[in-house]
């Protein structure tokens, strides 16, 4: 008996995937269908209806959303985590959860292989391979879309010959992924660079040129990790959706932008984040006043290391691990408030406060009662200028030579 476990999404892909696995070409006796909850909205029955129809044995329902917050997002806030400066990797946060819950039902049920969606042009195949890999050495990986390039149409066409239930969403031109942490639009218009984006594939996010007036609000950190909104103590995930409406009714996260991915193309990709870009700011705004100068410089280039590695599938690996016994030694004192006013396209840091600053007024200050010590600045100067003046006097003797 042959059992492949599939990561299941309840879309068009992977319900036809459920019934090619049966089919003579795969031939599989058993098909499991693994819909893992990381925070999307899906129709669960819907997306059991369809398995079903595709033929599937069984369908196993996971939900790691809070886990998703309290781990993969919490990690990204605490890093800082933009890719290329922009993306604040929404789809490759996920794989590796979804990855590591399709294979852990797989090695339970005695399934031989792991299935998964993507195609073979980008980085979510490597993402899903490399933690199918983690949890399940040696499993065999079946890609049904890289093994044949099916067109939409030809999908429609095979889903309603087997009868599964096709709804208007699969018609769109859009690749969507979506997840707590926001959502990942491709292809359609938007493979054309130059052309604007469509309102119509934003759900998260509103016009911000139809915004309502600004607002402030509060949001608390402990360790780096946001817990509350206008004081009031929230768990991550319900933090996470509060700030994607909040910030969401005012386009904030809105990101336009051309990708390099592992792969070696650029992409045109648009994303909606508000919570995850309002707040990276604000986590950020507080690291200003709590770390050192030196924690803040060593902090930014493993940042961008970090993110790049899980960007490029590595979640489930030592250097990541390592980049984060780093980060959180960084984070012990990065406790307090920062004020943020969300106002059309921005969340803007307006104040910040907590019981560690480094920040002082009395030291920073140009007005009286300030306790900097001015005459020891004479000398530190003094110091630091002398190779400038050597380098300076060599440079004079050259030209008078
Ligand atoms: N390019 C993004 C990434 O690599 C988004 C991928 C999302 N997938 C999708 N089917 N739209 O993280």
């Amino acid at each position: 008996m042959r059992t492949a476990a599939v990561a299941y999404s309840g879309g068009l892909d992977t319900s036809c995937i459920l019934a090619w696995l049966q089919e003579d070409w795969y031939g599989f006796d058993r098909v499991l269908a693994v819909l893992v909850d990381v925070g999307q909205e899906f129709d669960l029955e819907e997306s059991i209806t369809r398995a079903n129809a595709a033929g599937a044995d069984d369908v196993l329902l996971v939900d790691r959303k809070d886990a998703f917050a309290d781990e993969q997002c919490a990690r990204a806030i605490v890093t800082n985590a933009l890719y290329e400066g922009k993306y604040p990797l929404v789809s490759a946060l996920s794989r590796p959860v979804i990855a590591q819950a399709v294979a852990e039902i797989a090695l339970e049920h005695g399934a031989e292989a792991v299935v998964h969606g993507c195609t073979g042009k980008g980085n979510d195949q490597l993402r899903f391979e490399l933690a199918f890999k983690a949890h399940y050495p040696g499993v065999q990986v079946i890609a049904p879309l890289r093994d044949r390039i099916w067109t939409r149409d030809e999908e429609i066409a095979y889903a309603l010959e087997k009868g599964i239930p096709v709804t208007q969403t699969a018609a769109s031109p859009y690749s969507i992924d979506e997840n707590l942490f926001g959502r990942a639009i491709e292809a359609g218009v938007l493979e054309d660079p130059w052309a604007g984006p469509p309102e119509e594939p934003y759900a998260l996010t509103s016009d911000p040129a139809s915004a309502p007036d600004p607002i402030e609000v509060v949001v608390g950190f402990e360790r780096g990790i946001p817990v509350a909104l206008d004081g009031e103590e929230v768990p991550l995930a319900a933090l996470i959706t509060q700030m994607n409406h909040l910030a969401g009714a005012y386009g904030i996260g809105r990101i336009d932008m051309i990708e390099n991915r592992a792969v070696g193309i650029k992409s045109r990709e648009v994303y909606e984040a508000p919570g995850a870009i309002a707040l990276i700011a604000a986590h950020s705004a507080l690291e200003d006043v709590v770390l050192t100068k030196d924690e803040a410089r060593l902090k930014r280039p493993l940042e961008q290391r970090w993110t790049e590695l899980v960007y490029e599938g590595r979640w489930f690996s030592p250097a990541r691990e390592a980049i984060d016994a780093f980060v959180d030694s960084t984070q012990q004192l990065v406790t307090g408030e920062v004020r943020l006013e969300l106002r059309p396209n921005a969340a803007v840091v307006t104040g910040r406060r907590s019981p560690h600053l480094l920040y002082s007024t009395e030291l920073a200050s140009y007005g009286t009662g300030e306790t900097f010590p001015h005459e020891a600045a004479e000398g530190f100067i003094r110091i630091s200028s002398l190779e400038t003046e050597l380098h300076a006097a060599r440079a004079r003797a050259k030209i008078e030579a």
